[in-house]
């Protein structure tokens, strides 16, 4: 069975990655916190686990080893990820370096870190967001990680492509998960041509297409799931 790294597992989308990606992988799922590993375990027995937070730079390490016990490793999905909602004239010094920590620089150390243990045509699949290219008032920082994540795609496309292996983007709407719960849906719809947020399935769905093999001629692309939000 192919192996595949979902970090953000306990998220909206991670988590319906992880449904979808269950019964045709070896799964190493991780989240910052125990419990809900657990829980995950609880609904996907055969899953392994291990709590990784992006803001602590020594945890690439734990990644590396995580993925080698494992053994080579053909999918890595980065499906974590922080919003820092204010205007651009009021947001802190502090919580801009977080975002993008956590949403780009970790990303890179932790694909840095899990490439070696990679299989020959493997595949890297990040999660971006509509905003990293339409951005956003009040997103400033998200949408900078999230635009800067999609160019070190292509990068990383070029420089892997030798080994074979492909590194994509997939870049959702707005999608009904913890993260934007404090948004009015009604309002929000208005904005989508379609005129309805994402489910995370259809999110989960894109990244589940970009892992197939069949997808194998796909690399440094970003793939736009946002109803027609922005096209
Ligand atoms: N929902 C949307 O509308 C939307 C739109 C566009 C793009 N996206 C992107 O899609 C991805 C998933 O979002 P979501 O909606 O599923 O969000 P979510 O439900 O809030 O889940 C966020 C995930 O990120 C993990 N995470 C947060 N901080 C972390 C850290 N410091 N280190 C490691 N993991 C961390 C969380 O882990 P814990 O649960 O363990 O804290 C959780 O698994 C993100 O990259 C997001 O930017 C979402």
């Amino acid at each position: 069975m192919k192996k595949a790294l979902i970090v953000g597992a306990s998220g909206g989308i991670g988590k319906a990655i992880l449904k979808d990606f269950y019964q045709d992988y070896d799964v190493v799922a991780t989240s910052t916190k125990q419990e809900k590993l657990d829980a995950l375990k609880d609904e996907f027995p055969n899953i392994k686990t291990v709590v990784f937070d992006h803001t602590k730079r020594e945890e690439a390490d734990v990644i590396k080893a995580a993925v080698a016990a494992v053994g080579k490793i053909d999918c890595i999905v980065i499906a974590s990820g922080i919003t820092s909602d204010s205007l651009s004239i009021r947001l802190s010094d502090d919580l801009w370096d977080k975002t993008i920590e956590v949403n780009l620089s970790s990303s890179f150390r932790l694909i840095k870190n899990a490439y070696m243990q990679m299989n020959r045509a493997g595949t890297i699949i990040v999660l971006s967001s509509v905003v990293g290219k339409m951005g956003n008032i009040g997103q400033v920082a998200y949408s900078a990680s999230k635009g800067g994540l999609e160019a070190m795609v292509r990068t990383l496309a070029r420089e892997f492509a030798s080994k074979g292996i492909t590194v994509n983007a997939v870049a959702p709407g707005f999608t009904q998960t913890k993260m934007t719960q404090m948004f009015d849906q009604v309002q929000l719809s208005k904005l989508i041509p379609l005129g309805r947020m994402a489910l995370p399935e259809e999110v989960a769905f894109a990244v589940k297409f970009l892992a197939n093999e069949k997808a194998s001629y796909i690399t440094g692309h970003t793939l736009d799931i946002n109803g027609g939000l922005w096209m």
